[in-house]
């Protein structure tokens, strides 16, 4: 009889410093959450249990909650994960607005990620307020919803955002007045955005932090120069399945000293690139050190459509 008691009472004691090991989050944020939850749970049309971990119940708790990561020192939630939430009811009338104001509470986000939703914009009257308490946000993932280029007006009040994916969203017609928004990033995923016309890198010229660029898939004509040179800090582009031509050899390229992967692929190019780009790699999981994966994965540099083009050598 005292056997099984005692591993009761072992077990009991390994669940509870496992529960505690756990920092508790801050109760500001997890009230938020709740009301995050229920905001989306209006919008869903209940198919499937949405967020089932977020309880109240959970007392303390909500930093094991799925989709929600915290700082290990602070209890802070800093990575917070709503992507592909499964809203049908709105989304399917393309009137889905997101509250922004209920990201609030989340001072101390670095990662957010609302891709696959199908939202149209921020809620009128709430956009102001919505981005000015997440002075951490550094990476931002809106990929594959419905929004338009007004959105990036508002990006603009997040002070230290430096990865961006809006891929699967019409961003057509984007302008220099808009671009100035993004100039601050070091990554910027535009693939499939309905961009046409030449390349904006004139308006690009003072982007001097942006390392990773991908306009695949859009519907760009003309040359690749000039201006591309003024990317100095360029690792890596994709400028795959546009509906770009002309001459590749052309010494502007060697202004990109540290450029390390390209895909060109797609488009009607011709000739070689110039042989100062000789030393492009094949994707190193290096050069994206200190960025996300997760955002950057979207960028296709396969190795075969970059031996394409280093045929030169
Ligand atoms: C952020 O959270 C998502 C989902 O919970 C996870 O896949 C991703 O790896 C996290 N990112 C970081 C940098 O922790
Ligand atoms: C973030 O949370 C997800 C589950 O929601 C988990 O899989 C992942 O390991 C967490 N990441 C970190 C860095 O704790
Ligand atoms: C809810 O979603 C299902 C698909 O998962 C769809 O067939 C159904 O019509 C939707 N209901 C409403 C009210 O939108
Ligand atoms: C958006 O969320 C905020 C914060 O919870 C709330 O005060 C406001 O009423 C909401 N706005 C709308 C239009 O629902
Ligand atoms: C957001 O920040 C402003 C000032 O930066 C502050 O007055 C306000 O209380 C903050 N809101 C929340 C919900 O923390
Ligand atoms: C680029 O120029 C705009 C104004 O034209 C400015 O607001 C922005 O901060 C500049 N960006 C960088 C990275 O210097
Ligand atoms: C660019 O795309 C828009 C919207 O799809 C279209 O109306 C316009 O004619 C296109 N312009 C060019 C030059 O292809
Ligand atoms: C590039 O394509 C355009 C049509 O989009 C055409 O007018 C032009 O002549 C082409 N230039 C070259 C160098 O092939
Ligand atoms: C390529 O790399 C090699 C060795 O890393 C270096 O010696 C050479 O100068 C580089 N070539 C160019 C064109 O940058």
């Amino acid at each position: 009889m005292g056997w099984p008691l005692v591993k009761y009472l072992l077990w009991s004691l390994l669940l509870f410093v496992q529960i505690h090991e756990h920092r508790a989050c801050i109760e500001e944020e997890r009230m938020g959450l709740l009301e995050l939850k229920a905001f989306l749970k209006s919008h869903t049309n209940y198919t499937k249990p949405l967020l089932p971990t977020w309880v109240y119940e959970t007392k303390g708790g909500c930093c094991s909650w799925e989709w929600v990561n915290c700082s290990t020192n602070t209890g802070h939630v800093i990575n917070l994960t709503l992507s592909n939430i499964n809203i049908l009811q709105d989304y399917v009338r393309g009137t889905w607005f997101f509250n922004v104001s209920l990201l609030q509470p989340f001072k101390e986000l670095r990662i957010l990620d609302l891709s696959n939703n199908g939202i149209a914009g921020w809620l009128r009257n709430e956009e102001s307020n919505g981005f000015s308490n997440m002075s951490k946000l550094t990476q931002l993932n809106l990929r594959d919803n419905n929004f338009d280029k007004e959105i990036l007006r508002s990006l603009g009040a997040l002070p230290v955002l430096k990865s961006l994916d809006l891929s699967f969203n019409n961003m057509w017609p984007l302008s220099s007045k808009e671009l100035v928004y993004l100039s601050n990033l070091e990554v910027l995923i535009l693939q499939c955005c309905g961009l046409n016309g030449s390349l904006p890198f004139k308006d690009m010229a003072n982007f001097s932090n942006l390392e990773i660029l991908d306009l695949s898939g859009n519907d760009f004509t003309g040359s690749i120069t000039p201006y591309i040179g003024a990317l100095s800090s360029l690792k890596a582009i994709s400028l795959s399945d546009n509906r770009l031509n002309g001459t590749l050899n052309t010494p502007e390229f060697c202004a990109l000293k540290k450029l390390e992967e390209i895909d060109l692929a797609g488009n009607g190019f011709e000739g070689m690139l110039p042989p100062c780009l000789k030393n492009l790699t094949s994707l190193s999981s290096d050069l994206y050190k200190g960025l996300i994966l997760d955002m950057v994965s979207a960028l296709d540099l396969s190795f075969n459509k970059l031996t394409e083009f280093r045929s030169f050598s």
